[in-house]
């Protein structure tokens, strides 16, 4: 049985256990282009409960399991669709769920909700994201990533530019750097500056973690740099969030201008704050990262459906 049974939070990993995942997606490079066929999933199914909206997490759990010989139960948009409209409680309806299927994977719209529902689950459950909290697959994907477009995940400098206040995917993804020898620069608006009970966490393990407001000189020390959306359905204010979009946005001549290759990554769904002119420079990773995605959902299958370990 895998040691590794819920995926709701980062701060649990290990770097071994990390790299054991990111080595184990990478044996899943073919099935996941379907280059070749697979049935170590077959007889399994996942039920995909996304109560806020999603492109890449969903979609790409969902190849994962598919592409792996399992199946699909799909729940969209679960506040108007699921019994949550009625009032059903989480932790009710994560209780019914797991009758029809084997893993659950889960993205809702309150902090804490991946947490309660691994509670009372005996499903394995894989969060795919709660409200700015963490996203925790999003974080092992966006390590898969550094290591695949820089060679290593060591010695990086890793720059994080945008809204990290609202971000559960700096959130997750700095709780994982937090296991590598790299330095971390934060460039954000003061106002939305990282949670400090995050960043004291990080520190506490030993990361260096730099703050600026100054990208370009950031960028002429960076080896990646990932760039977020201001997440505007956060604000709970709508005068803060005009204050501050357009903060910071990457563009070509930016990247050009630091004199250096730097890898350029992104969560997407992207907005103004990361130009199209970007998409050609030679670091624009972003649309392989998404694919990556699919690499690491399938290694966490495989492992919470107790078909390979990583100690
Ligand atoms: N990166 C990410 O979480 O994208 P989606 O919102 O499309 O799932």
């Amino acid at each position: 049985m895998s040691s590794i049974h819920d995926v709701v939070s980062m701060k649990p990993f290990s770097r071994k256990q990390i790299d054991g995942i990111l080595d184990l997606s990478e044996t899943f490079e073919d099935v996941a282009r379907a280059k070749k066929p697979s049935n170590l999933l077959a007889g399994h199914v996942v039920a995909t409960l996304f109560y806020e909206p999603s492109t890449r997490t969903r979609l790409s759990f969902e190849s994962a399991m598919v592409r792996l010989g399992g199946q699909v139960l799909s729940v969209a948009d679960a506040l108007k669709t699921s019994s949550a409209w009625k009032g059903e409680s989480l932790e009710d309806s994560i209780l019914t769920v797991q009758n029809y299927a084997d893993v659950i994977v889960l993205r809702h719209s309150e902090r804490g909700s991946a947490e309660r529902a691994a509670a009372v689950a005996d499903a394995p459950v894989l969060s795919g994201g709660d409200d700015a909290n963490e996203h925790p697959t999003q974080a092992l994907l966006d390590l898969l990533t550094i290591r695949r477009e820089q060679g290593k995940i060591d010695g990086n400098t890793v720059t994080l530019v945008g809204d990290h206040k609202h971000s559960r995917v700096t959130n997750s993804f700095i709780y994982g750097l937090a296991n590598y020898k790299v330095n971390v620069i934060l460039v954000n608006p003061p106002e939305l500056a990282i949670a400090p009970d995050v960043l004291k966490h990080v520190q506490d393990k030993g990361l260096k973690v730099e703050e600026t407001s100054d990208l370009a000189a950031a960028l002429k020390k960076t080896d990646v740099v990932y760039i977020f959306r201001i997440q505007k359905e956060r604000f709970k204010d709508p005068q803060e969030y005009e204050r501050v979009k357009g903060s910071y946005v990457i563009n070509r001549a930016m990247l050009e201008a630091a004199g250096r290759p730097i890898t350029v990554m992104h969560p997407m769904p992207r907005l103004d704050e990361l130009s199209t002119d970007v998409d050609t420079y030679p670091g624009a990773c972003y649309f392989r990262q998404s694919f990556n995605g699919v690499l690491i959902r399938m290694a966490l299958f495989a492992l919470v459906l107790g078909k390979a370990d990583v100690g």
